[in-house]
């Protein structure tokens, strides 16, 4: 690994990216699938200074940027694509970009095999096309593999359809690096260019400082580059997100416990753990399952890729294992609190400031209580539409958080949106029996004490002592 660790001055800040005859390229970038991740990438290269030709099989994408508006919904896109637009144009067609490029980001889907490893019936076609391309131009070209991959792909399948297609040599007439992203939906943009580390893995040198120069240019923060070859590069990646979903499920399992303690606060008890420079604060809160469309998915693919090779994953599995509990554990509370009265669910988002609802806890719990037969009312602020499709027909959807309470016995708040905890308290009482509250972020301080609710922190033992039976 090459300078891991280090980390970027504005003094030494290389702000042009150079090519291998020490020449400033003039900053011409692609980028292959405008998805979720594509599009935020595609309007940072271009706020930042490169002309950029973004490329989607899919048309309304394309014509989307093409008209200057957000392919997606994502935090800030709209914004910057429209600040962004001189440098930014799109295509179906990825030979144009190729040959308008110098610099291909391939940020097509990848999805999940059965086994946990994820397919790469997006990614081998791009680089057929872009080895076809390739096979036309003269200049040097960086393919760069954002998407994730299973470790030994970019360097074995993809590399092989990219050089059988140009008929060129990787690492001498075209370049090949493996650069994944650390982002979370909702805050792509301000990730992408605020990273905590740069992670890059090379065919070789040259591609790689073409690739680091390009973050220099683009990221606002400075990070520390770590670069190596592309196998470790793959395995770091699946590996950072294991370890984030390690840590997300020791402090759910905290939680539980404290639960169950008198006095005990998780709360109190993580934000003295997280004072330890060893594990630091960073996701370490006790609430509900990790999911979106990474953790879990990168989790699973470390197990798959320890199982291949004859090595143990016990830890990676038993994460997994733990996290799908979770849901089955948050159904029993909440099918416990409502006692037969309808549950309302409040979250389908797996986070806030995102309408993505995959492997999300509170769209996951949905589904769970639904086939336990409770009568479910749903609402969130931005993931109904991408949860009909699977929760129509079995969830009643409420037309705004209000009403979503107002039909519930018990009350399951299952995404930290900020809406939820300005809720007035008077929206949440009645009269009669209380209505019971399990707050799984423990975000709704204008509950404490409120009379006709009944306001359960989970991850809170509440007050009182601990009796101990002594042997
Ligand atoms: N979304 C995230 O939070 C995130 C984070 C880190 C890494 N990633 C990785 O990035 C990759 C992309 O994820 P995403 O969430 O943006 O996926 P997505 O499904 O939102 O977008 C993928 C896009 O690629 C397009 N596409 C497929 N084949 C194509 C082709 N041959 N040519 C051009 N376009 C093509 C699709 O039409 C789609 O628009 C995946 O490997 C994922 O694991 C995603």
């Amino acid at each position: 690994m090459k300078r891991a660790g280090t980390r970027r001055s504005p003094e030494n800040w290389i702000f042009s990216p150079r090519n291998e005859k020490g020449k400033t390229m003039s900053g011409k970038a692609s980028v292959i699938g405008l998805g979720k991740l594509g599009s935020p990438l595609a309007a940072c290269l271009a706020a930042k200074g490169y002309s950029v030709i973004g490329v989607d099989t899919d048309v309304k994408k394309v014509e989307a940027l093409r008209e200057g508006r957000a392919p997606i919904s994502e935090t800030g896109l709209a914004e910057m694509i429209i600040g962004a637009r001189e440098r930014l144009t799109a295509t179906q067609n990825i030979e144009e970009a190729i040959a308008g490029s110098e610099i291909t980001f391939i940020v097509v889907a990848t999805p999940s095999e059965p086994d946990g490893g994820f397919s790469l019936r997006y990614a081998i076609p791009a680089c057929r096309a872009i080895g076809a391309a390739l096979r036309r131009k003269k200049d040097f070209h960086l393919v760069v593999i954002t998407s994730t991959v299973m470790p030994g792909m970019t360097g074995g399948p993809l590399k092989q359809t990219l050089e059988e297609a140009s008929g060129k040599r990787c690492g001498a007439d075209f370049g090949l690096c493996y650069g994944p992203e650390f982002i979370a939906l909702g805050s792509v943009i301000r990730d992408f260019l605020n990273p905590d580390f740069v992670l890059i893995g090379e065919s070789d040198a040259r591609s790689g400082e073409i690739l680091e120069s390009l973050y220099g240019k683009v990221c606002e923060n400075y990070p520390a580059v770590a670069r190596m070859n592309l196998i470790n590069a793959e395995i770091a990646k699946l590996s950072v997100n294991a370890y984030v979903t390690t840590k997300i499920s020791f402090a759910n399992m905290l939680a539980r416990m404290c639960e169950k303690l008198p006095g005990a606060d998780v709360d109190v008890v993580t934000s003295a753990l997280g004072m330890d420079t060893r594990i630091g604060r960073k996701y370490l809160k006790g609430a509900v399952s990790y999911g979106g469309p990474c953790f879990p998915r990168d989790n699973q693919a470390l197990a798959a890729l320890a199982k291949s090779v004859g090595a143990p994953a016990d830890l990676a599995k038993a994460t997994d294992l733990f996290n799908r509990g979770q849901v089955t554990w948050l159904a029993e509370e909440a099918l416990e609190a409502a006692n037969g009265e309808a549950v309302g669910i409040l979250g389908l988002t797996y986070k806030p400031n995102t309408d993505v609802v995959e492997e999300a806890a509170g769209y996951l719990l949905a589904q769970e209580l639904a086939k336990r037969g409770a009568q479910v009312t749903v609402y969130d602020p931005s993931g109904m539409a991408n949860s009909r499709h699977v929760l129509e027909g079995k969830v009643t959807f409420a037309a705004s958080a209000a009403e979503c309470i107002e039909k519930s016995g018990a009350v399951v708040v299952t995404t930290g949106w900020r809406e939820f905890s300005e809720i007035p308290a008077k929206v949440w009482a009645r009269t009669g029996a209380p209505r019971r509250v399990l707050d799984c972020w423990r975000e709704l301080k204008n509950l404490e004490g409120v009379e006709g609710v009944k306001y359960v922190r989970l991850g809170n033992g509440g007050a009182g002592v601990l009796l101990m039976q002594t042997v």
